[in-house]
C-alpha cells in the first residue's frame, strides 16, 4: 500500500518524520512529492498511489484520472474547495479533511494581521489598540472560535455571525451571536473572515456589505481569496479612504491593490496561515491516521464526498 504526500507547499520536517511513522507503523510505504513545480509531476507521481494526503494541492478529475490505485485522499486541513469531490465520488474515491488540526495557527495569524493593521504597518506612525474594538467574526467554526478566543485576551468585544451555528454555542464561549451578515458588518470594526468558499460564498463579501462598516474599518481575511468580490473592494477602498485590507490569500488584483492603496493593503506571499510546525505535525498526523484506520477498519467519519 502506498501513500503519497504531495505538497507543493511542504510541511515542516518534523510533520513529515511524523507521518511517515504512522504509515510505516501500518505497513505501508511512504512516498513524497514536495515543492512539485508542474502539474505533469503530481500526474505522475500518483499513478502508483492508494492514498494521497494534499494541502491546498488540487485534485482535479484529470488527477484523479491518472490515480488508477486511488482509493482516498485526505486534505490535510480545513477547506477542500480544492478537490473535486463529484469526481472523487465518480472515481470510487473517498476525499477527507482534518477539521480542527490547524485552526490554532490560523486564528494566530488573524489577530497578527490585526495588530499589524491597527498598527499601520509598522510604518513608525501612531495607531490604536485593539482593546475596546468591536471584532465581527464571519463564521464561527474552529478558526473562527479560536480568533474569538485569543480577540478576548486582547480586550476586544467579539460578535459573530454564522447561519449554521446556534446562538448557544457562541454565547458559551462569551461571543454575541448577530442574525445576518449585514449587522455583524454594521457593528464591527474589524471583521475576520472564516467562510468556507463554496458556490454560496464566492464572491459575497460585496460592496453594500463592506460598505455597512463603520469608519476605521478593517477587514481580515485568512479564509479564502475567492469570497471577495475583489472589484467592488477596489471600488470601496478607493470610495473609503478609511478602510483598510489585509490578508493571507494573496487577491487576483494584488498588483492593483498594492498600488492604489499604499498603507492601507497587505498580502502574505503564500498562504502561511497554517504554516506552522505545530499545525503540520496536527494536520499531517491526523491525515495519516485516517487513512489507516480507513484502510484497517473502514473508518470514513471525516469524509466530505459523502
Ligand atoms: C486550510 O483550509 O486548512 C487552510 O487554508 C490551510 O491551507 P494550507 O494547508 O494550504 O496552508
Amino acid at each position: 500500500m502506498k501513500v503519497l504526500v504531495a505538497t507543493e507547499k511542504p510541511f515542516a520536517k518534523v510533520a513529515v518524520e511524523g507521518i511517515r511513522r504512522e504509515v510505516e507503523a501500518a505497513g505501508y510505504e511512504l512516498a513524497l512529492l514536495e515543492k512539485y513545480a508542474s502539474k505533469a509531476e503530481l500526474l505522475d507521481a500518483v499513478a502508483e498511489a492508494d492514498a494521497l494526503i494534499i494541502r491546498s494541492d488540487v485534485v482535479d478529475a484529470e488527477v484523479l484520472d491518472a490515480a488508477k490505485q486511488l482509493k482516498i485522499v485526505v486534505r490535510a486541513g480545513a477547506g477542500y474547495d480544492n478537490i473535486d469531490l463529484e469526481s472523487a465520488t465518480a472515481h470510487h474515491v473517498v476525499a477527507m479533511n482534518t477539521p480542527g488540526q490547524n485552526s490554532n495557527a490560523v486564528a494566530e495569524l488573524a489577530l497578527g494581521l490585526m495588530v499589524y493593521a491597527v498598527r499601520q504597518f509598522y510604518n513608525g506612525t501612531s495607531g490604536t489598540e485593539l482593546m475596546g474594538k468591536t471584532l465581527g467574526i464571519h463564521a464561527f467554526g474552529n478558526v473562527g472560535r479560536n480568533v474569538a478566543r485569543i480577540a478576548k485576551g486582547f480586550g476586544m468585544k467579539v460578535i459573530a455571525y454564522d447561519a449554521y451555528c446556534p446562538d448557544e454555542a457562541m454565547t458559551a464561549a462569551g461571543v454575541e451571536p448577530v442574525h445576518s451578515a449585514e449587522e455583524l458588518y454594521e457593528k464591527a470594526n474589524i471583521v475576520s473572515l472564516h467562510i468556507p468558499a463554496t458556490a454560496e460564498t464566492k464572491q459575497s463579501i460585496n460592496y453594500d456589505l463592506l460598505n455597512r462598516m463603520p469608519k476605521g474599518a478593517i477587514l481580515v481575511n485568512t479564509a479564502r481569496k475567492e469570497v471577495i468580490h475583489e472589484e467592488d473592494l477596489i471600488r470601496l477602498m478607493t470610495d473609503r479612504a478609511d478602510f483598510k485590507y489585509v490578508t493571507d490569500i494573496m487577491p487576483a488584483a494584488d498588483a492593483k491593490l498594492r498600488e492604489s492603496f499604499e498603507g492601507r493593503y497587505f498580502s502574505t506571499p503564500k498562504k502561511m496561515g497554517a504554516q506552522t510546525a505545530e499545525a503540520n505535525i496536527n494536520a499531517g498526523i491526523a491525515a495519516a491516521k485516517q487513512i489507516v484506520d480507513f484502510f484497517k477498519t473502514g473508518n470514513t467519519r471525516f469524509q466530505v464526498n459523502k
